[in-house]
């Protein structure tokens, strides 16, 4: 490789767009590969094959959660106070998400298609036949945040200012959306709070009064199902209760929109595949969206900590050490997927990991996540002739989240 590595922790590295070829020599030449951290953390593991994120994964035995799943370190104190169904292991967090996945199974996600779609037609509906937007701002920003709001049975006043919360949190990094950067000002004050962000107490305070309410007079929604004991006489405690709200919001919303204009982009360089949507079935229209979600993979890592020594392609990790799956590379890798940066809607099988994979952590919003991406395009298909790009887009500062954040189109009505 004539040119050096990029930082891949580097959250400057990926307003460029993610470092691809820094990931292809590391899958060829050091797959496990010893990576130190920019900002003085401690360094940790990088994994860049497909077949060992997947490990990683699926081994929670090995490979924990316990101790964080963001490359921050963070002491044990921190650790406790911020912990979500994100940062717990069996039987801790089996015994939670048997508690709160109802709602994101398949059959009750199912049931949601005509809500889905009637927000879409919403959305799109509002441009008015307009030429000229930022389809981030107008459209992908709008669907996942209405559709929350509407399984969580929030008021449609409250949303916007749930999204800027949401925002600030998984934007932690970035200044468009947020003043706690936390690698450029002092953070330590809100270091027992998710994200080290002061924005997640003002999400706590309003979480416990919406469940307030609802105690007292409960309602058809998410979070009156979450105050339900289960048949087993299981429930949720207030603090779980909190953070699994602030997690839906921070989780929920930037995941989604970002996959969507990462799909959209994937359209404008291929415009005959938005013109065949129509003519797909619906087996294929699943498969686009799969295919978006590969190609586009919004969360670039997780992390995990290994709890006892054990050896890898020659390298051998530490109990206590960090260790990253850097799903960003592993959707990418030549020898689990044909011609991986090639976009092909009809990849069969399209076993990506955008989602995580055969992990008991595998995303509880994935169901939510593809019937918001399918049921968009099929309506933005059936409005839109033609979109092309009318301005530069602009990136996310983050090394976690892949995402445009302003995609300016010229479209084209029917
Ligand atoms: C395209 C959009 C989305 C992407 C790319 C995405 C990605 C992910 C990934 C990679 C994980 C972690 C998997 C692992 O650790 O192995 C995850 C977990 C999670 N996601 Fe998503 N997500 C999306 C949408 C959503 C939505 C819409 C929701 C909820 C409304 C959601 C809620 C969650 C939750 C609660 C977890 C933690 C699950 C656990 O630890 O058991 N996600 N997501």
């Amino acid at each position: 490789m004539n040119q050096p590595l990029a930082d891949i922790t580097s959250h400057d590295t990926y307003v460029d767009g993610v470092p691809h070829e820094t990931f292809a020599y590391l899958r060829e030449h050091d797959p496990v590969h010893w990576t130190e951290e920019s900002d003085g953390g401690r360094g940790f593991w990088s994994l860049t094959k497909y077949d060992d994120v997947l490990m990683a994964s699926r081994n929670t035995d090995v490979f924990s959660s316990r101790l964080g799943i963001r490359l921050e370190d963070m002491d044990e104190e921190e650790t406790e106070a911020r912990r979500t169904l994100m940062e717990m292991d069996a039987p801790e967090h089996t015994r939670l998400r048997r508690l709160v996945s109802r709602p994101f199974a398949p059959k009750s996600v199912q049931g949601y298609e005509d809500a889905v779609r009637d927000l879409a037609i919403e959305v799109l509906d509002a441009l008015d036949g307009e030429r000229h937007f930022d389809f981030v701002r107008t459209v992908a920003r709008e669907l996942p945040m209405k559709m929350l709001g509407r399984l969580l049975g929030l008021p449609h006043d409250d949303l916007e200012w749930l999204v800027q919360r949401g925002d600030a949190l998984i934007g932690n990094t970035d200044p468009d959306f947020t003043d706690f950067v936390v690698d450029q000002v002092d953070t330590s004050a809100y270091r027992l709070l998710p994200f080290r962000s002061p924005v997640a107490a003002e999400l706590f305070e309003y979480a416990a009064i919406a469940l307030e309410e609802r105690r007292l007079s409960p309602t058809n929604d998410i979070l009156s199902a979450l105050l339900e004991p289960t048949s087993d006489g299981e429930s949720l405690d207030d603090k779980a209760l909190k953070n699994f709200f602030t997690l839906m919001v921070a989780a929920g919303n930037d995941t989604t929109r970002y996959s969507m204009t990462g799909g959209l982009l994937a359209l404008i360089e291929r415009p005959h595949i938005l013109e065949a949507i129509p003519t797909m079935s619906l087996e294929q229209r699943k498969m686009l969206v799969d295919e978006m979600l590969r190609y586009t993979t919004v969360t670039m890592h997780f992390r995990r900590t290994v709890v006892q020594d054990l050896d890898l392609r020659g390298k051998t990790l530490h109990a206590g050490d960090k260790v990253v799956m850097w799903f960003t590379s592993a959707n990418f890798d030549e020898e689990h997927f044909a011609q991986p940066f090639s976009f092909q809607p009809e990849r069969s099988p399209n076993d990506h990991v955008a989602f995580g994979l055969h992990s008991p952590h595998l995303c509880l919003g994935a169901h939510l996540a593809r019937l918001e991406m399918r049921v968009l395009f099929e309506e933005i298909a059936r409005r839109w002739s033609h979109v092309e790009l009318a301005g530069e887009t602009e990136r996310l500062r983050s090394n976690f989240i892949s995402g445009v954040k302003r995609l300016p189109l010229e479209v084209t009505w029917r």
